[in-house]
């Protein structure tokens, strides 16, 4: 029974406590509990601490109270940091005496197996409405009261990033990393086991924090993926969020029968549904950390212009070269940097973009240049580069950079990439320090814009619209071969699916006599394909139970004699339910289009080329269905072999629109039917008009 339950709203009282207790506070030097405590006083909390713990007495001149009871006012947090084997009965306490969150630091719950515990403490404590996080976690900053309630590093700048957690050693070392790189928290949480406040709260808050403007996320895993995607869409627009997920290399260990499902590694859709919801993934924490920091200082670009400031050759087109790899447009008309930079360079330099000061360039020479791109509208962003020459000092150069930030950093992005020795490295240190975005290599400067381009992308998403299908004809035969106790579709009832679907799938008819082999064919008209139907052979090809180009009559009643022969020598045990008759079709383009299901994400969309750039290069897409036409315009265009479609080397350009229209279709089906599990289109053959179901798989999964 709940008495009361926290909402949303209510996580003020996490991240702004009025007063805080910590249960468990050591009165030893070096124990968890006395470095929360120390944290929390240093760091200039301004309400009630109640230090709590049995022995009473003192701790870093704060009262001890014996017990939560023992404290007359109002806790709005408690920190946790008791062993085990009594924190189930502290968080009780805290949850009669009214606190409305626990942060429990201690570890020894799920995550060594201990479930029922964790599951006990969260009921005991959503009996009185009080809210859990962790436990296994380092605790809580927030820069708004402030407060830290770690057992991290005591020294925390407050600022607009926030950092979420899922490992908790990995957020203490971020704690130190982000003091390191002088960014600025706006509040830094571990989450630990989830066992009741997931990453999905957090976020909730800090999207209308006020402060927030970057969210930092470490991701090992989603329980809900999509709650979590519907949430990331719906946010407010000037939130970014930068996700580190681990476990790239590690493949989806789900047993799966499909294509799709066997190429769909859980972390090939956890990149869907960032791309899709507008999630930028980090591949690195270095990478993540320079785009945070970018993000978090720079303002939206009001265009695609970019140009490159440089006082070295090499490393202006090392920076060009950077721009060309990751997308970044650079400024390319030729009259308006001639009217910007014409006589601004020496006659040995060049105004043509990378605009080269070359190497003599010193800080008046950069504020020139710096000053002109920045004033001027139709130029958006400015990559500011520089070699150390020693031919100029270095301070006029400094002076110049910080007086262009205060003048224009608040209106267009400047990125700083600074190369040479340890006189830049100075630089580099101040600029940081300063909350600037600088880097050493000129890779990591580009990559960063890039980013902020990207997380500034209008993305219209675009209506995923009802279509028609024959309902009750995929029902019949979907709930027919559930009542055989099969799984898998035959490839004749995926084909009918397909059909029912509104798909193009070429004529065919299952005979079970050789007359009705003949009768099929002339109907349908040659060439025919033959093809044995039977749920027990799985290679068909393999044992001779499919045969292509059938042109008449004497070939039809030939081939089921030999058909039957083969599968009767080579497959003595399979029932054999006749002889699939298709209409044979000319070559087109073979493309793959597919669906599977995630346990976090649900139904997923596939689509790639056939043969061996689905086989051998995997160069397939993703997508968390169901999606509409543009994003699956989007997701075909991620596939490397998708210009084939477009016509190479004098062949026609292919019916885009109608593999796009069966993925959409796939898509809705797999919906409205999630009693599919699995499905491949294998191949869709694309023409200049139409696309054509050769091949079709289905699974099923049927609650009983
Ligand atoms: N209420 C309040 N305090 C109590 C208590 C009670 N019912 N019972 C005992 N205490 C006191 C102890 O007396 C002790 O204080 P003292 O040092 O002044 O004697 C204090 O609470 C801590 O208890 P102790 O038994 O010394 O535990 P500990 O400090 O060795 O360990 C944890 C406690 C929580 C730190 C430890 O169990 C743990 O989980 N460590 C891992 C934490 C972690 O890594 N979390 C994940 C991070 S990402």
């Amino acid at each position: 029974m709940y008495l009361y339950s926290l909402s949303v709203t209510d996580f003020k009282y996490l991240f702004n406590p009025r007063h805080v207790a910590v249960v468990g506070a050591s009165h030893s030097e070096g124990k968890i509990g006395y470095t929360v405590l120390k944290n929390i006083i240093d760091s200039g909390y301004k309400g009630r601490i109640y230090p709590i713990n049995p022995k009473g007495g003192e701790i870093l001149g704060k009262k001890v109270y014996t017990d939560i009871f023992s404290v007359d006012g109002e806790i709005d947090l408690a920190l946790i940091v008791v062993p085990a084997s009594i924190a189930v009965s502290a968080v009780e306490a805290c949850a009669k005496k009214g606190v409305k969150f626990a942060i429990v630091i201690t570890s020894g719950f799920s995550e060594i197996g201990n479930i029922d515990a964790e599951r006990e403490m969260v009921e005991k404590a959503r009996e009185y409405g009080m809210r859990i996080l962790g436990p296994n976690v380092f605790g809580i900053y927030s820069a708004v009261p402030p407060i830290n309630a770690t057992f991290g590093p005591s020294k925390v700048r407050p600022g607009n990033i926030a950092v979420i957690s899922q490992s908790g050693a990995l957020g203490i070392a971020m704690i130190g990393k982000t003091a390191e790189e002088n960014m600025g928290l706006s509040t830094i949480v571990s989450i630990g086991n989830k066992a009741d406040i997931t990453e999905a709260d957090i976020l909730k808050y800090v999207f209308n924090d006020d402060i927030t403007k970057v969210a930092f996320l470490y991701i090992e895993g989603l329980e809900n993926g999509k709650e979590f995607m519907e949430l990331v869409k719906n946010k407010p627009d000037e939130m970014k969020i930068v996700a580190i997920k681990a476990g790239r290399s590690k493949v989806g260990a789900r047993a799966v029968a499909s294509h799709t499902g066997s190429l769909a590694g859980s972390d090939k859709i956890f990149d869907a549904a960032f791309k899709q919801s507008g999630v930028l993934r980090a591949d690195s924490l270095e990478e993540g950390f320079n785009w945070v920091a970018t993000l978090a200082a720079c303002p939206r670009p009001a265009g695609n212009n970019v140009v490159i400031i440089t006082n070295g050759g090499g490393i202006g087109v090392l920076a060009a070269d950077a721009c060309e790899k990751y997308g970044v447009k650079l400024a390319g008309d030729m009259e308006l940097l001639k009217r910007t930079f014409g006589d601004v360079i020496p006659k040995f330099g060049s105004y043509k973009n990378p605009v080269d000061l070359t190497g003599q360039a010193g800080g008046e020479d950069y504020r020139e240049a710096l000053e002109r791109a920045l004033k001027d509208d139709n130029i958006h962003a400015v990559i500011a580069l520089y070699c150390q020459t020693d031919m100029t000092p270095l301070e006029p150069l400094m002076d110049t950079f910080l007086e262009m930030q205060k003048k224009y950093g608040s209106k267009k992005p400047i990125i700083y990439s600074l190369f040479g020795g340890e006189g830049t490295a100075k630089l580099l240190e101040e600029l940081k320090g300063k909350g600037i975005p600088a880097f050493e290599d000129v890779e990591d400067a580009v990559s960063s814009l890039n980013a902020l381009y990207r997380a500034y992308e209008k993305k219209e998403e675009g209506k995923v619209e009802n279509i028609e299908m024959d309902e009750c004809g995929i029902r019949r035969v979907i709930q027919s071969v559930a009542e055989e106790g099969r799984r898998q579709l035959l490839g004749t009832e995926a084909k009918e699916v397909m059909k029912a679907a509104g798909m193009d799938v070429p004529p065919f008819r299952v005979a079970k006599s050789i007359n009705e082999a003949v009768e099929a064919a002339g109907e349908i008209g040659y060439p025919v394909v033959m093809k044995v139907v039977s749920e027990d052979i799985v290679h068909k090809t393999d044992i001779g139970g499919v045969l292509l180009d059938i042109d008449n009559e004497k070939e039809v009643v030939e081939g089921y004699e030999a058909i039957l022969r083969n599968c009767k020598q080579y497959a003595p045990k399979a029932n054999i339910r006749g002889v699939e008759i298709a209409k044979m079709v000319p070559d087109g383009v073979e493309t793959i289009v597919g669906a599977t299901t995630d346990p976090s994400f649900g139904k997923v969309l596939m689509f790639g080329l056939g043969g061996i750039y689905v086989e051998v290069l995997k160069d397939v897409a993703f997508r968390v269905a169901p999606v509409s036409r543009r994003e699956i315009s989007r997701m075909m265009r991620e596939v490397n072999s998708y210009p084939l479609l477009l016509g190479v080397r004098g062949e026609s350009r292919r019916d885009i629109d109608s593999v796009a229209d069966a993925i959409y279709r796939i898509g809705i089906l797999v919906n409205r039917f999630p009693e599919i599990s699995e499905l491949d289109i294998n191949p869709l053959v694309v023409y200049e008009k139409g696309a054509k179901v050769l091949d079709a798989r289905i699974n099923i999964e049927v609650k009983k």
